[in-house]
């Protein structure tokens, strides 16, 4: 197996390689980024391209699927031969090809699927589809030339996975293992950002929005209800964000002028405190040594503080460029899968409502 591992002595790091590094290719396109990127040996970025669709979206308030999947068509080929050249390589460097599956939507999908098929037919290189949650996942994985080497995650790990369309809770007792402990039952978090952003009139996207609103407001003023579902590992959103809106309506008649920083900034306390107490009474009961949160959502910036300062475990977040999406996470998947011996039929086809323990 070409696993690549690392012993840190007294701070200087000695690399041990089995065989000559694996550089993985990956293609992500399964919403409105449209993203390539080349990883080695699953966790050193070597570059990493994003066109981002959101400025076409933001004037229909949220993905429009139909101008999403055309776009990909434009991006897709810059977007792979800038990733090339940005690493300095050509295709004959590269050691496999990964490509987003699912989930998402399926006409994105399809662009980067075909995209990746035709590389992996024209240059001979097995082809990995990666699941997109997975991906999220293994982005903690990855660091860039910028940062210092940090600590490979180490199993069990408890992982918290808050995205735009997910929400959920998985305990991983090794690489591409995952036992989904509970999930939302409506809103996930990063959908709830962006419906409370959008009913206080912050601009799209939602998550940012409040997150810099919040920055100047309390987030004691409104105690918004927390949905603890207890005795599960569930999550509900939908009712702190109708709280947001009762509140809002019943304000809106005392005054003409919203304090929106303090609702964004009490909105996003009562998002913050779930995510961070479940996570933590299921690393408790399960026995995790680590956690790891990951995911869009995993780029706000009370999130990570909570998750840096107020637990005993180690904790594992991307680094901000990484947490919403991108194609790195997509090459580190598909790397680890692919030194499993998972390889892709060219046949394989887009699954947009792959989960992440099956279809
Ligand atoms: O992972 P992602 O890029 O796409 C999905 O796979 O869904 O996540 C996008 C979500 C959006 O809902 C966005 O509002 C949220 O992540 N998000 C944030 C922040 N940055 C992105 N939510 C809260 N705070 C942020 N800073
Ligand atoms: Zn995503």
């Amino acid at each position: 197996m070409n696993f690549h591992c690392e012993l840190s002595l007294a701070g200087i790091i000695i690399s041990m390689t089995d065989l000559s590094p694996a550089r993985i290719l990956a293609i992500e396109t399964s919403c409105d980024e449209t993203a390539c990127a080349i990883v080695e040996n699953g966790r050193a970025l070597l570059s990493s391209v994003v066109a981002s669709q959101m400025e076409i979206h933001a004037r229909y308030g949220g993905v429009y699927p139909e101008v999403a999947s055309r776009q990909h068509v434009l991006s897709v080929t810059p977007v792979v031969e800038q990733a090339l050249a940005q690493a300095h390589l050509t295709l004959k460097d590269i050691d496999a090809i990964a490509v987003t599956q699912g989930p998402g939507l399926a006409g994105s999908l399809v662009v980067g699927m075909n995209m990746a098929k035709g590389l992996a037919l024209g240059s001979g290189l097995p082809l990995v589809g990666v699941n997109h949650l997975e991906g999220h996942l293994y982005s903690a994985w990855v660091y860039t030339a910028d940062d210092p080497v940090p600590p490979e995650p180490q199993f069990p790990l408890m992982a918290l996975l808050v995205s735009g369309g997910h929400t959920e809770l998985n305990l991983m007792t090794d690489h591409l293992t995952y036992q989904r402990l509970g999930a939302t039952l409506d809103d996930a978090a990063g959908e709830a950002f962006d419906k409370v952003a959008r009913l206080l009139e912050l601009p799209y996207p939602g998550g940012p929005s409040i997150q810099k609103s919040a920055e100047e407001g309390d987030p004691r003023r409104f105690n918004f209800p927390r949905s603890w579902m207890d005795g599960t590992y569930n999550f509900s959103f939908s009712g702190v964000k109708t709280a947001v809106l009762y509140e809002t309506r019943e304000l809106k008649k005392r005054s003409a002028t919203l304090p929106i920083p303090d609702l964004a900034a009490s909105f996003q306390q009562a998002v913050v405190d779930v995510l961070f107490k479940k996570t933590m009474e299921a690393a408790r009961e399960y026995g995790a040594k680590e956690i790891l949160v990951a995911g869009g959502v995993s780029a706000n910036r009370a999130l990570r503080q909570t998750f840096r300062a107020q637990t005993e475990f180690p904790v594992h977040i991307p680094p901000l460029s990484l947490c919403t999406d991108n194609a790195a996470m997509i090459a580190s998947a598909g790397y680890f899968r692919h030194a499993l011996g998972h390889v892709s039929d060219m046949n394989m086809d887009v699954f947009p409502t792959w989960t992440l323990n099956g279809l």
